[in-house]
C-alpha cells in the first residue's frame, strides 16, 4: 500500500511571511506587520510601526510582485497543490468594514488562476497569524465576540468570490497556539497572569464558533468545499516512566487536542468542566453555540509537524511543553535552532489523530529550518534537508500502511520565506533559495538548492523512489 493516486504533494507558505507589499493596493496593517526581527519579537509589542525598527513582513520575499515567476519555478517541481493564506487585511483593511477591498480580492483571483494554470490545487488558510491590527486595537482581538461576525463577513466574501477556484480551506492556522503564541494565533495581548486563561479560553471559544460557522456557510456556498482545521501537533513524550511525567505530558497534549476535539467531534471535552471550575473561568457562550459547534465539524484534520518534545513534571510551561522546546531528548539530533528531529513522531501523530477522529488527515506543514550556505561552486548542497524530507516521507508512507487516510503533504516553505518564530530570513526551509538577509539586505534573487531535484523525484514517482542519488561527501559525515 502506497500513496493514493491523487495524493496532494505540495508546498505551503503564508501571506505575511512571503508577500511583502504590506501597504499596497489598500491593504491594512496586520498583527505580523508590527513584529520585528529576533527571538524576542513577541515581547513588549507596540501595536504600531516604529520607523526606527525593521519589520520583515513589509517586504518579505516580495511574493506579491514575483508570484508568477515563483509559482512557475515551483510548478516545475510537479507540485499538485500550493498552500497559502489570504491576508485578511488585504480584503478588509481594518477588519470591520462591510464591503471588501476589490484590489485585494483581485490579487488572490490572479494568484489562484496562476496556480490553476500550472495544475496546482490552491489550499487556503483563511487566517494565518495575520488578523487585521484594527481588530486588536479597537476590539481587543478574539476575546471579543464581535470578531465572529467580522470573520463571518470575511469568509462570506472569499468563499463567494473563489468558490470555483478553491476547494481546500482551513479556518485558523495552528489554533492551539492560542496558549503559546496568543498574540499571533488569537490576536490577544496577554498582560496579566490572573486573566490569562480566561482570555485564552474566551478567545478560543469565539474562534471555534467562528470556524464552525465558516464550515456551515462554506458548505452552503459550495457543497464540494473541503474545510479543515489546522493545529500544531508536535507530540509530547514523557521524560520518564514516572507516572507524574506521563500524566502531566498527557494533560499538555490534551491542551492541544482540545481544539481538534471540538473541531472534529463538535463538542467540548468532559475535562473542560474541571478546568473551568478550578481556574474560576467564566466563558461567555451564547444560546445556539453548542448547536453550531455540532453542525460545523471540519472535513479533515490539517496539522503541522516539525519535531517532538520531551516533558518532565514541574517544568515551567512556556510552549506546548516545559520550557519552549521541552527537555533535551538524548535519542534525537537537533537542528541549529534546537528543534529535535524525529521522523517517527510524524507516524505517531498520524496514528494518534486517525485513531481519534477517523477522518482524513492533511499534513500541511513539515520542514527543516537551516542556515544554508552557498558553496564556492555556487551551489547549495542542502543534504540535511533531503535527509529530513526522506525520513519524514518514509514515515507518512508507514502511517498510510498503518491504515491512516492521508490526503496530502505540503512541505513548509518550498521557497525561503520569513520565519514566523524569529522573523529571520536565515532560518531557511526552501528548495529555492532567496537572496535576503536578516537585516533586509539582499538582491531577492532566487536559485535552486540540491533538494529541489530530490523533491521533484519524490513527487514524480508518487513517493515510490526516495533514494537520495546525488550525495556530496562533505555532508555525508
Ligand atoms: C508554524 C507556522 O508554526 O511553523 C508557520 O504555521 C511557521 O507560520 C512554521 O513559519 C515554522 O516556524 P518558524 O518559526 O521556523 O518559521
Amino acid at each position: 500500500m502506497g500513496f493514493q493516486k491523487n495524493f496532494l504533494w505540495g508546498g505551503a507558505i503564508a501571506a505575511n511571511q512571503a508577500e511583502g507589499a504590506y501597504d499596497e493596493d489598500g491593504k491594512g496593517l496586520s498583527i505580523s506587520d508590527v513584529l520585528s526581527v529576533g527571538k524576542g519579537r513577541f515581547d513588549n509589542i507596540k501595536l504600531e510601526i516604529d520607523e526606527s525598527k525593521y519589520y520583515p513582513s513589509h517586504e518579505a520575499i516580495d511574493f506579491y510582485h514575483t508570484y508568477k515567476e515563483d509559482l512557475k519555478e515551483l510548478s516545475d517541481l510537479g507540485m499538485k497543490c500550493f498552500r497559502t493564506s489570504i491576508a485578511w487585511s488585504r480584503i478588509f483593511p481594518n477588519g470591520d468594514e462591510n464591503e471588501p477591498n476589490e484590489k485585494g480580492l483581485e490579487f488572490y483571483d490572479n494568484l489562484f488562476d496562476e496556480m490553476i494554470k500550472y495544475g496546482m490545487e490552491p489550499v487556503v488558510t483563511i487566517s494565518h497569524f495575520e488578523t487585521p491590527l484594527g481588530l486588536i486595537k479597537n476590539y481587543g482581538g478574539w476575546k471579543n465576540r464581535k470578531l465572529i461576525d467580522f470573520y463571518e463577513n470575511y469568509c462570506n466574501a472569499i468563499f463567494k468570490r473563489y468558490k470555483n477556484k478553491v476547494k481546500y480551506w482551513m479556518t485558523f492556522n495552528e489554533i492551539n497556539h492560542a496558549h503559546t503564541l496568543p498574540l499571533i494565533a488569537a490576536a490577544i495581548e496577554i498582560k496579566e497572569d490572573d486573566t490569562k486563561l480566561q482570555d485564552i479560553y474566551q478567545a478560543s471559544h469565539n474562534m471555534l464558533v467562528a470556524s464552525a460557522k465558516a464550515v456551515i456557510k462554506g458548505h452552503k456556498i459550495n457543497k464540494n468545499f473541503k474545510i479543515g482545521c489546522m493545529l500544531s501537533l508536535s507530540p509530547i513524550y514523557p521524560a520518564s516512566c514516572k507516572p507524574e511525567d506521563v500524566f502531566e505530558s498527557y494533560q499538555l497534549r490534551r491542551r492541544s487536542l482540545f481544539y481538534s476535539d471540538i473541531h472534529m467531534l463538535g463538542e467540548y471535552p468532559a475535562y473542560f468542566e474541571r478546568i473551568i471550575s478550578e481556574n474560576h473561568l467564566n466563558i461567555h457562550m451564547e444560546y445556539g453555540d453548542k448547536e453550531i459547534l455540532k453542525k460545523g465539524v471540519c472535513d479533515y484534520v490539517g496539522f503541522s509537524y516539525y519535531r517532538s518534545s520531551l516533558h518532565e513534571v514541574g517544568m515551567k510551561i512556556l510552549g506546548n511543553t516545559g520550557g519552549i522546546l521541552g527537555k533535551k531528548n538524548p535519542y534525537l539530533k537537533e537542528t541549529k535552532w534546537g528543534w529535535p528531529i524525529d521522523s517517527l513522531g510524524l507516524r505517531y501523530v498520524c496514528n494518534e489523530l486517525y485513531d481519534r477522529y477517523h477522518k482524513p488527515l492533511f499534513i500541511v506543514e513539515n520542514g527543516l529550518g537551516a542556515s544554508d550556505e552557498i558553496e564556492t561552486d555556487g551551489k547549495i548542497y542542502d543534504y540535511e534537508r533531503m535527509e529530513y524530507l526522506k525520513k519524514h516521507v518514509e514515515m507518512v508512507k508507514e502511517a498510510i500502511k498503518d491504515g491512516c487516510e492521508i490526503m496530502g503533504y505540503t512541505w513548509w516553505g518550498p521557497i525561503d520565506i520569513v520565519s514566523a518564530g524569529t522573523g529571520e530570513m536565515k532560518k531557511r526551509y526552501g528548495f529555492v533559495y532567496v537572496d535576503k538577509n536578516n537585516d533586509g539586505s539582499g538582491t531577492l534573487k532566487r536559485m535552486r538548492k540540491c533538494s529541489y531535484d530530490y523533491y521533484k523525484q519524490i513527487i514524480s514517482t508518487n513517493g515510490e523512489d526516495l533514494e537520495i542519488k546525488e550525495r556530496v561527501e562533505k555532508y555525508e559525515k
